[in-house]
């Protein structure tokens, strides 16, 4: 490369803006059959959350300016939050990316997201799966090639498997062994259906959830039930979603994530995600069932508890988690799938 090359301003095309929704699962994926490609050994049956978003926009170095040292032309670079990712973590990613573009991509081009939560990251509010719906969609949009949503759907796994369920709006599923995810009902299904979130602790987990599924599947003796037993909690939640029975879908869910950590807590080490507050919430939940409340509770790799109840019981659920002391709730309704901006 010339010098002046090296020193001349790369060209960008502007970026892009993606815009995607976490994917909270009811029926949870936990745990792969095939780790270099990422694909999930169990169904599961999720919801993607309205009210809560990423926001990624996306360009790319065109060619002859990507060895650019002094700008981010060398790897690809994301930043989430300001933060820079590490790039050994997207690569697989990436390559993904490249290959479902084929020739639209010059081989030297690189692409550059800059990311934001509006939540908080890598705490167990799914902001992987958000992310990484955002970053495929924002890829494809970047070089302008027009994508069906399964393909995006099936590069964004790649990055992280809930990401596949995020890319569709409204109720999702992801099958065992499948590439991408399909979407179940849209958003208007059950209009009376909601999500509350109890964020109870915002620091980052200290375990990644790649790293935790990998323990469980090593070393817990329930690991194999665990993905016996999945496909049956998965077949009843979708005739419970299906049937709008928010008793059945909650019981249903309440199995999946209790049978989930169920594989962490015999894993060897433990995984242990859960702080005092989200047994507080799960005891709350449990009090008003009782009181005739219709509230379930799921958790996923970290603290945070979400329930599902419905509209008209909204004000009595959020009135009790005040009532323990949890400071900060978010409301959410089934949402719409990643859109890029215009
Ligand atoms: O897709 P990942 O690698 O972020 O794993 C998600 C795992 C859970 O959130 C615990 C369950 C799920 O189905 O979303």
């Amino acid at each position: 490369m010339s010098s002046t090359q090296s020193h001349s301003k790369p060209h960008r095309e502007p970026g892009v803006v993606a815009i995607a929704s976490p994917s909270l699962a009811l029926v949870k994926y936990w745990g792969k059959s095939d780790d270099e490609a990422n694909i999930p050994a169990v169904p599961s049956l999720a919801v993607t959350l309205a009210g809560l978003t990423t926001r990624t926009v996306v360009g790319i170095v065109a060619p002859g300016a990507a060895h650019d040292g002094a700008d981010r032309g060398a790897t690809d670079s994301v930043r989430v939050d300001g933060e820079v990712i590490p790039p050994d973590r997207n690569r697989k990613f990436f390559a993904a990316v490249r290959s479902a573009l084929g020739s639209s991509i010059p081989e030297d081009a690189r692409f550059h997201a800059e990311s934001r939560n509006s939540f908080p990251t890598a705490a167990g509010l799914a902001s992987s799966s958000s992310g990484f719906a955002a970053l495929a969609a924002g890829c494809f949009a970047a070089v302008r090639r027009e994508a069906e949503l399964g393909t995006i759907s099936s590069v964004a796994r790649v990055g992280s498997a809930s990401a596949a369920r995020s890319v569709f709006g409204g109720f999702v599923t992801l099958r065992s062994g499948a590439e991408k995810a399909e979407p179940l009902f849209g958003t208007d299904h059950w209009p009376d259906f909601r999500v509350v979130v109890a964020v109870l602790h915002e620091g980052k987990k200290d375990v990644a959830s790649r790293s935790a599924m990998r323990l469980t599947r090593d070393t817990s003796p329930f690991y194999r039930a665990w993905v016996d037993d999945s496909h049956g909690v998965f077949e009843a939640g979708v005739r419970a979603l299906a049937d709008r029975d928010i008793e059945r879908l909650g019981e249903i869910m309440r199995l999946s994530y209790l049978r989930m950590f169920g594989t962490m807590f015999s894993a060897d080490p433990p995984v242990f995600f859960w702080r005092p507050e989200s047994v507080a919430v799960i005891r709350e939940c449990a009090r008003l069932r009782a009181g005739g409340v219709p509230v379930w509770e799921t958790m996923d790799a970290g603290p945070q508890v979400k329930m599902i109840t419905t509209n008209g019981h909204l004000a009595a659920v959020k009135n009790a988690l005040a009532g323990i002391g949890v400071a900060r709730v978010i409301e959410c309704r089934p949402g719409a799938g990643v859109t890029i901006e215009t």
